[in-house]
């Protein structure tokens, strides 16, 4: 991981600029006289730190962060500001700046101000690797429990996209709303407890057959109950509750209404609806009307009445997903 940030300092003062480049140097700055190049140089460089002074003639300090935010919002910033400039600084807190230095500032108070950003710059970095590996786990995991079903790659793509879909239509936030997504594709891990001969028929399974699959929802359960980590904890609770019916008349345990989990309750709907516009051994893949038929049919039934209305709501979203990771 590389441990430098790429600093770019801003001051149309040439003094000032030059005593900043000094005080920064071992980060390597750019420096700028011009906040316009600045701007220009943001739309093909990633810069970590943006320092720049306010008053500056063509382009002020705060347009220039505002500007800096539109093409890389994950920019810090510190700004320069003159005492006296209170309003200054509170326009710039508005538009995300995180810090500021005031004129005149000592050295190692600039040296220290930086420093800072540094290192929480380095955090954040490495919190980002972590939830990339993290991720990554996810996505073998989710390769493994599809490896031997049936049920293909795309079906389980689609299912996350449905699931978070309806996660954002039911007002969850976006941490919330990425568990779904990682989540759901581990729905059916359990079935890696199931025997070839009744996971692989070609045909409908008879009633007795049909017992012995449900219990996929339980073995996944078990599988992922006791983790930590709460993706995985979100997949232990979907793998249980999938197959729950909001007239109670699902499985495992036959719970009703809110009762089953809400994830439950959104996968169950993702999932029967991928399920239906896909072609299975003993079935033809039906239309995309005819699965929403079937979806707005079993409202309160089946489904979450709630989440039926926000799904059929939202048909456009589904067929741009529908479409885009499209049957194979
Ligand atoms: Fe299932
Ligand atoms: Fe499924």
């Amino acid at each position: 991981m590389n441990s430098k940030i790429k600093i770019v300092i801003v001051d149309d003062e040439p003094t000032n600029l030059m005593l900043l480049e000094a005080l920064a140097q071992e980060y390597e700055p750019l420096t700028f006289a011009n906040p316009l190049e600045v701007v220009e140089y943001l739309r093909h460089s990633a810069v970590d730190l943006l320092i720049t002074d306010f008053n500056m003639p063509r382009m002020d300090g705060i347009e220039l962060l505002k500007k800096a935010k539109e093409i890389q919002p994950g920019i810090m910033s510190i700004m320069i500001t003159a005492n006296g400039e209170e309003s200054v600084r509170i326009q710039a807190l508005d538009e995300g700046v995180d810090d500021f230095l005031t004129k005149p500032y000592s050295p190692s108070e600039v040296k220290l101000r930086i420093k800072n950003r540094h290192i929480l710059r380095l955090e954040e970095r490495s919190t980002q690797a972590l939830k990339e590996r993290e991720h990554e786990a996810l996505r073998i995991l989710s390769k493994t429990a599809e490896y031997k079903d049936p049920e293909t790659a795309s079906h389980v793509a689609r299912v996350a996209h449905y699931s978070k879909l309806l996660g954002r239509l039911y007002g969850l936030d976006k941490e919330e709303q990425e568990i779904l997504f990682y989540a759901a594709p581990l729905h059916d891990i359990g079935k890696v407890g199931i025997k070839d001969d009744i996971l692989l028929k070609p045909g409908k399974l008879d009633d007795d057959e049909f017992e012995l699959m449900k219990a996929h929802s339980r073995v996944g359960y078990e599988i992922l109950a006791d983790a930590e980590n709460p993706y995985l904890r979100a997949g232990a609770v979907i793998a249980q509750s999938h197959h729950e019916k909001y007239n109670g008349r699902g499985y495992p345990l036959g719970l009703t209404g809110e009762d089953i989990p809400l994830y439950g309750r959104i996968v169950a709907i993702a999932d029967v609806f991928d399920a239906l516009t896909s072609i299975r051994p003993y079935k033809r893949a039906w239309s995309f009307e005819e699965a929403m038929e079937l979806i707005k049919s079993e409202k309160g039934e089946h489904f979450d009445p709630v989440l039926v209305d926000l799904f059929v709501e939202s048909e456009t979203q589904i067929r741009e997903i529908f479409i885009r990771f499209g049957a194979e």
